[in-house]
């Protein structure tokens, strides 16, 4: 039978036959899978592995330091962060495209990784969170055809874009290989990951970036990372997280007029967007008690500045996709 105990045992001895006494290099990105990759890795090979974690500056609030706290403080593995915060919004300065944004946040995630791995390597590894849907999806297309070993051509960094230059196509270390996202989490909670870690609703790789519409800014980064920080609560106080697939803020780039005590307002809107999925490929809007919606939004628009309205997103996936972006 499958124990989360055998298994750790098992991928700890794997790798350490695998790696031998080279070096790996692992990018953390604070999920489950990367988080329990992690841990394992430093299990099996201490520190000949290097957890790197780029910061780009589009995750949630406080979620960069929670990462860092964890792996510090708790788990005892070094981590190499990297704070490229204002290179990533030098990058996407001024561009409105979607697709464009996606592409620019796509290759300076692949820029600051190649300089970074440079500084602190050599490595002849990278460890890579790949699940067994994934190993399907990807068939053969990154084995050596020499060896029969795969090899990393792409960063699996969701972003989908790049190539990783000849000199940085380590091998593949991959011990989840074998898992389903259900096994990961299982094994996720016993080594000790909290539950937000464990059970965190899908958050795309350009994070925030993609649920600002159109130019992304320092300022709006703020409000829309404070007003995620409430629906997060209050959908936690409701013990709702669970029952939904994604719940988030999305920043609309237009302003309307509301009113304050008895001063007229010209501020953004908030969207909120909350669905109920299996695989996020369809969707149902959620529906969920007016009371929350009440909740937040007299939260949001008290609490945030720059935002004086809010509004629910009733679309269902098709015709909708799940992110506005
Ligand atoms: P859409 O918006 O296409 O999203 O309905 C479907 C699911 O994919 C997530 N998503 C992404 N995940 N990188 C990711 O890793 C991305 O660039 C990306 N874009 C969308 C989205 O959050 C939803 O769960």
């Amino acid at each position: 039978t499958w124990t989360t105990a055998a298994f750790v045992e098992q991928a700890v001895r794997e790798v350490r036959g695998k790696v031998g006494d080279k070096r790996v290099l692992l990018a953390l990105s604070g999920g489950v899978d990367s988080s329990t990759l992690a841990f394992l890795m430093h299990k099996a090979i201490g520190d000949r592995l290097t957890c790197m974690f780029i910061d780009q500056g589009f995750m949630r609030k406080h979620e960069p330091e929670r990462l860092l706290k964890l792996f510090q403080e708790q788990f005892h593995i070094p981590v190499e962060y990297v704070n490229a915060r204002d290179r990533f919004l030098a990058a996407i300065a001024g561009v409105s495209d979607p697709e464009e944004k996606r592409r620019r946040i796509g290759h300076e995630f692949i820029r600051v990784f190649e300089e970074e791995s440079r500084r602190l390597g050599p490595f002849d590894y990278l460890a890579q969170g790949t699940l067994y849907p994934d190993v399907i999806e990807s068939a053969d297309t990154n084995v050596d055809p020499k060896t029969g070993e795969r090899v990393a051509v792409k960063i699996k960094s969701h972003h989908n874009v790049g190539g990783l230059p000849k000199d940085l196509r380590f091998k593949l270390v991959e011990p989840l290989r074998k898992l389903f996202k259900d096994e990961v989490r299982k094994v996720g909670r016993s080594i000790g990951l909290p539950e937000e870690i464990v059970q965190r609703h899908p958050f795309p790789g350009p994070g925030l970036a993609i649920r600002i519409l159109g130019e992304v800014t320092a300022e709006k980064l703020d409000i829309l990372r404070d007003a995620d920080l409430i629906v997060r609560q209050e959908i936690n106080r409701q013990g709702m997280y669970g029952h939904l697939w994604q719940a988030f803020a999305v920043l609309l780039p237009i302003r309307s007029v509301g009113v304050m005590g008895d001063q007229r307002t010209y501020a953004y809107p908030i969207v909120l967007r909350f669905v109920k999925s299996e695989d996020g490929m369809t969707a149902d809007w959620a529906r969920v008690p007016y009371d929350l919606l009440e909740t937040i939004s007299t939260r949001i628009v008290n609490e945030v500045p720059g935002v004086n309205r809010v509004v629910y997103d009733v679309t269902s996936k098709p015709p909708g996709t799940i992110e506005w972006e």
